[in-house]
């Protein structure tokens, strides 16, 4: 893994103690429902991700990926199991005040950009901001340095309807990094988007990463996009089938560009 971290640019840069974790899961359980409902959607998931690592999940639908990023998200509890996010230890003895991790060390993407309709791309990156006690000047610059970084700043003073699903989705990413989370999780992010819109956000997220620290997990159903990953997690039926290496993207920008891919 590499962790050269330009800190120059440090535009998002969540501070990482050094060794630490962003995610430590060990034997995540999730089960749905009882009886005749009952889905084990979880069977076991061991999950270890740094600052800075870029990594996709793979696997056919119902397989639990949107479950196990719900719980690496402090969105879903877990049945069973440990977890651990930005260092801190969830549902080991006393509970931490889960809402408060959730706004500060995670960001999460959509499918959809789900931006709120009424209110402008700026307003729509304001928002967690000032839910996270973010005000005035400090609140406005931060939104305006977001905008810029992802070349939406011309278009702040849009509504959503007024933007393509490409810029939808960078404002979505922009509102996602506000608080400068440790982590982002993203779930299909680029579903709705063409191929080279798809790429674009993929070497985004890529881009984020490495010049942030900032793990991310993004699940995808399309392989022409995971060139850019360090690793691929392969999900099947609620277990990690297949932890697979990619080399971080250094290689993949390298290696046979435009030639076949898998
Ligand atoms: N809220 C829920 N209640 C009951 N079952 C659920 C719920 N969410 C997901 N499941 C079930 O858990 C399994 C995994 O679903 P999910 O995590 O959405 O998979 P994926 O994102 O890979 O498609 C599926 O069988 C699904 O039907
Ligand atoms: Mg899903």
């Amino acid at each position: 893994m590499s962790m050269t971290q330009q800190s120059g640019n440090a535009v998002l840069s969540a501070e990482s103690e050094a060794g630490a974790f962003a995610i430590r899961a060990e034997r995540l359980v999730k089960v749905y429902g009882a009886g005749l409902t009952r889905v084990e959607a979880l069977k076991g998931i061991d999950l270890v991700v740094r600052p800075g690592d870029f990594f996709a999940i793979m696997g056919p639908s119902g397989s639990g990926k949107t479950t196990l990023l719900t719980i690496l998200g402090l969105v879903t509890e877990p049945t069973a199991g440990g977890l651990e996010v930005g260092g801190r230890e969830i549902y080991g003895g006393r509970m931490p005040d889960l809402a408060r991790i959730r706004r500060e060390e995670t960001g999460f993407i959509f499918q959809a950009p789900n931006l709120i309709p009424f209110l402008t791309a700026k307003e729509n990156v304001l928002l967690p901001l000032s839910l996270a006690g973010v005000r005035g000047k400090r609140a406005q610059d931060r939104v305006a340095e977001l905008l810029t970084y992802l070349e939406v700043a011309e278009r702040a003073e849009l509504y959503p309807n007024q933007l393509s699903g490409g810029e939808q989705q960078r404002v979505a990413i922009a509102r996602a990094l506000a608080n400068t989370p440790r982590i982002i999780l993203a779930d299909e992010p680029t579903a709705s988007l063409d191929t080279d819109r798809a790429l674009a956000v993929m070497r985004l997220l890529r881009r984020i990463s490495r010049e942030n620290g900032t793990a991310v997990l993004v699940v995808t159903h399309d392989h022409r996009l995971i060139g850019e990953v360090d690793q691929v997690i392969e999900m099947e039926d609620g277990r990690i089938v297949l932890k697979e290496s990619k080399g971080g993207g250094d290689a993949a920008q390298q290696a046979n560009p435009g030639g076949s891919d898998s």
